[in-house]
């Protein structure tokens, strides 16, 4: 991203990143998270009274699951006096190649080995621990090579030690019940050393996003099956489990199997941050990107953030990639506070100017139609009211808008499909229906500008 346009607004860096809050970045998950309060107490609550634990953290895409984790990981691994507890600051990724025993082992083997590495490179030569990164290597090269069977020379040639391969044995098949061990062993070794000057006493493992694997419902089976699977490393004692995914994780998969649902916490659902929220965490991130010596320009007013909100239906994500389209649209040359209208003004203009490239004149002004209308439309609506006739409504019109996402159906009522904007161009709506006061608003704006301008001159 152009970095040069926050620097005009006296930042360092945009601080309308979509990216999760995770420690050590200019804005991270210490001077720019907000909120949560209870669903921090509560996993707080598991996290200092049991010896075990298994949580999972719902919600909608961007709503802020990730950002909660690592927070909470960060919080445990530095902040808290009482008791702490080591974590990998990048995460574990569900998808269908990794949710089994196996490979989830191999993963959180494998991060929690590079964290400590990382760390504290010489407690990666002691006890256990080359023999785990032996195993690493090992599950590596079997994914690789896509061959179980991995013999004596490829240890010698991948420099694992002596001592190590014997153990391992070759050609070799590791029963899960051994791969389960040597978890029980690393997770010993980390209660059972300083890293980085600090006793832990027990591991967070995160595990991001079930969303992926449960966009398709074939592969709830995977899901469910996974789990059951992995009961037992979920109840290793000095483990926590924190698992992400979408609303339905629990209803649809955990709770479906009395067996596994019986070793998971209560679930944490997130509903958006609340407005007042919103505005708070862009101020602190104003403040934590400021370049040295300057007072920085808050490129919108507070309504405008409200505004979005109330448009976006709080959804953080969406809300903080439309400030920065606003903002690189605007222009270098429109540096400054941006009230809602103007705001709106640039937005609608990107998404238009984006329009005009995908779609034909005559695909426009029927897109229009669907934006003017207050609400969801059908296709036999849209027929009846310009006489275009089915097929090519179908196929000329639906097909691209759905190719360029700029509809998706809402609803269906028995075989009728409601369409209506997608988010992305949902502000058009908005838009359209304030051009009228708009176009007052810029004139008057352009007319004092132009004064200000002529005043100066003469
Ligand atoms: N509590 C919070 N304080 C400040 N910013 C937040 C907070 N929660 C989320 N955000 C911001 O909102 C955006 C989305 O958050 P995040 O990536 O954590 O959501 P998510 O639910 O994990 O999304 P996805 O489902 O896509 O993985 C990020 O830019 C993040 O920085
Ligand atoms: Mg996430």
């Amino acid at each position: 991203m152009n970095e040069s346009i926050w620097n005009k607004f006296g930042l360092r860096g945009n601080p309308y990143d979509t990216n999760p809050l995770i420690e050590g970045n200019n804005i991270n998950v210490e001077n720019a998270f907000v909120g949560r309060s209870q669903e921090i107490s509560s996993i707080n609550k598991i996290l200092s009274s049991f010896d075990e634990g298994n949580i999972c953290i719902l919600g909608k895409a961007g709503v802020g699951k990730t950002t909660l984790a690592n927070h909470v990981k960060y919080n445990w691994k530095s902040k808290r006096v009482d008791k702490v507890l080591f974590s990998a600051r990048t995460e574990l990724e569900a998808n269908i190649q990794t949710l089994n025993k196996r490979s989830f082992i191999f993963e959180i083997l494998s991060s929690l080995y590079r964290e400590i590495k990382l760390i504290e490179p010489k407690l990666a030569e002691r006890d256990v621990m080359p023999e785990i990164r032996a195993l690493i290597d090992l599950g590596r090269i079997k994914e690789m090579s896509g061959n179980l069977a991995v013999n004596l020379a490829t240890f010698v040639q991948i420099g694992i030690t002596k001592s190590a391969s014997n153990i391992l044995n070759q050609p070799l098949e590791i029963p899960d019940s051994a791969l389960v061990d040597y978890l029980r062993q690393l997770i010993d070794f980390i209660r059972s050393h300083e890293i980085g000057g600090i006793k832990y006493s027990g591991v967070i493992i995160h595990m991001n996003n079930f969303d992926v694997v449960m966009h398709d419902v074939k592969n709830y089976p995977i899901v469910l099956n996974f789990f059951n699977e992995i009961r037992d490393i979920m109840q290793i004692r000095y483990t926590y489990f924190i698992f992400l995914g979408p609303p339905d994780l629990f209803s649809e998969i955990i709770s479906k199997h009395t067996r596994v649902k019986a070793i998971f916490n209560q679930p944490l659902a997130l509903i958006p941050l609340k407005k007042t929220e919103l505005v708070d965490a862009l101020t602190y991130r104003i403040e934590a990107l400021k370049s040295q010596g300057t007072n920085p320009i808050n490129p919108f007013t507070d309504e405008v953030i409200f505004k979005l909100y109330e448009i976006y239906e709080g959804d953080t994500r969406t809300i903080l990639k439309a400030l920065s389209d606003i903002v690189i649209e605007a222009g270098e040359t429109n540096i400054g506070t941006l009230g809602y209208m103007e705001a709106l003004h640039y937005l609608a203009n990107e998404r238009l100017s984006k329009l005009r490239v995908f779609l034909t004149p005559l695909q426009f002004s029927l897109l229009e139609k669907i934006i003017e209308k207050d609400g969801p439309s059908t296709q036999h609506e849209l027929i009846a009211a310009t006489g275009i006739a089915a097929n090519n409504m179908a196929g000329y019109y639906f097909k691209e808008f759905k190719k360029h996402e700029i509809i998706k159906e809402i609803s269906k009522e028995s075989r009728t499909k409601y369409w209506d904007l997608t988010e992305h161009y949902l502000p058009l709506r908005e838009y359209y229906k304030n051009r009228k006061n708009l176009e007052t608003s810029l004139g008057t704006k352009l007319e004092s500008d132009t004064k200000l301008i002529q005043d100066s001159l003469f």
